[in-house]
């Protein structure tokens, strides 16, 4: 089982290339298949969930060439196939896109039902309620979802409770029905308007995408089309974090600023500088930083996959600081983590109140989840001492070449296999 071992204690500084966005990503692959033409897509991150969804699409015979690590050509003529095998479902829960993207294209689905998750229950509803909307008929058997309609029409759909899933999955399917579709109450995250900028550059007739209001023309076809995914900035917020909680200086390439507003604004709240350019933010800390307090909240607000960075960071700033967690129920896990570190923190429902400490020291952990195990890569970047993280599959599901890229930026960090391994570092870093 690998584990990463880290020695903190080291300031952050230089330059860190971000790749492309693992969660835009995840929905652009899926609505690939809705064309029959070959479509090539590029700055794709080469993380776990991205090669994961890439087989399970290849298990039902979409053909898919790497042409580089970062870009793929794809081609769905051959799908043979709606029904999609459980062991993908279960490692990757968006692989659910494709119930949207087949349904749109082929009039029918059968993907697994996605399981729980670390983070909380996680229900798709809405998703089979817009599918419903739409003219299909949706059944929960064996395990599975059999979504299927003779033809789909365009519908009228609210949605109850704003979800980045449920607005991808349904623009998906409205693409490819009869008429019009206008969805209410959508997210607005970057990764719905760059899937709706996909879908568009295939032919589709998408309007309002970043908005709360959805317009889609229903389209017969679509076509072949290049595309580049726009950069991951959540991947971005964890290296400005890192930056701020070691007192570093790191320059944060190939970004889009006003997708890190939220972000942003905290860090200046608890005392960083955060110069903006136009493709690069840098983030400078200079002496301890501040409390404050933040609630998580759809785009633009602070997003919930950014919460534990903005946790560990919290936990070593002067005062007490209160974070709630409004999106998903389960996500302070790391909390009783980083406690073992020296953070003097007290969990509440969804809320989890900080008392900043001087000092956080190296204590052998577990990733939770995707972000929390992130998170406390940080906080062990930032404390005095050896942190050794295991379970830190989670972590290569949504980071690309994390250690390499931290590394670069003067981190001590090791990936490594068995405890050989292990204790060679320990004796390299002395
Ligand atoms: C996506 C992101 C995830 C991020 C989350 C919130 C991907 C692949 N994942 O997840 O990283 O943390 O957005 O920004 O893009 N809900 C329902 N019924 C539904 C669907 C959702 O009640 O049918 C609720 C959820 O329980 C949650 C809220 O809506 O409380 C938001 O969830 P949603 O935006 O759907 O999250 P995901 O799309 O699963």
């Amino acid at each position: 089982m690998e584990q990463y071992i880290i020695r903190g204690g080291n300031p952050l500084v230089g330059e860190v290339e971000i790749s492309g966005a693992k969660n835009a990503a995840l929905g652009i692959l899926a609505a690939a298949i809705m064309t029959d033409d070959t479509v090539l897509i590029e700055n794709l991150p080469d993380v776990r969930d991205i090669n994961v969804l890439l087989e399970a699409m290849e298990s039902i015979g979409v053909r898919v060439e790497r042409i580089t690590k970062h870009a793929v050509m794809m081609n769905s003529e051959h799908i043979g196939e709606v029904s999609v095998d459980y062991e993908y479902i279960k490692k990757i829960r968006a692989s659910y896109y494709l119930i949207g993207a087949l349904l749109g294209k082929y009039k029918k689905a059968e993907v697994p039902l996605p399981g729980g998750c670390n983070i909380g229950s996680r229900p798709i509803d809405l998703h089979i309620k817009g599918f419903k909307a739409l003219g299909a008929e949706v059944k929960i058997r064996n395990g599975f979802i059999i979504a299927q309609a003779d033809h789909l029409h365009g519908s009228h759909i609210f949605l109850d409770t704003v979800s980045v899933g449920a607005t991808i999955n349904i623009m998906m399917a409205a693409s490819m029905a009869e008429g019009y579709t206008i969805i209410e109450n959508c997210a607005r995250e970057p990764h719905v308007v760059d899937v709706a900028n996909f879908l568009n550059s295939m032919g589709a007739n998408i309007k309002g995408a970043g908005t709360d209001v959805i317009r889609i023309r229903g389209v017969q076809k679509l076509h072949k089309t290049e595309y580049s995914i726009i950069p991951d900035q959540i991947e971005a917020g964890t290296f400005m974090f890192a930056a701020a909680a070691t007192k570093g200086d790191v320059m944060v390439k190939n970004v889009i600023p006003k997708h890190l507003e939220a972000t942003t604004a905290k860090l200046l709240e608890i005392g960083c500088e955060v110069e903006e350019f136009d493709n690069a933010v840098r983030v400078v800390a200079s002496k301890r930083l501040r409390s404050t307090n933040v609630k998580t909240l759809p785009y633009p607000g602070y997003p919930t996959d950014m919460q534990p960075q903005i946790g560990v960071t919290l936990a070593l700033a002067r005062g007490t600081s209160i974070v709630t967690e409004s999106i998903f129920e389960n996500r302070f896990k790391y909390m009783d983590e980083l406690t073992r570190m020296g953070a003097v923190v007290r969990v509440e429902g969804n809320t989890a109140i900080i008392s900043g400490v001087e000092k956080l020291s190296g204590a052998r952990v577990s990733a939770p989840d995707l972000r929390a195990g992130a998170a406390l890569v940080i906080a062990a970047l930032a404390a005095e001492g050896v942190t050794t993280i295991d379970d830190i599959i989670y972590i290569q599901r949504g980071y690309e070449d994390f250690e390499e890229k931290l590394r670069s930026l003067g981190a001590e960090i090791e990936r490594v296999n068995s405890e050989k391994e292990a204790q060679k570092f320990r004796l390299r870093i002395g």
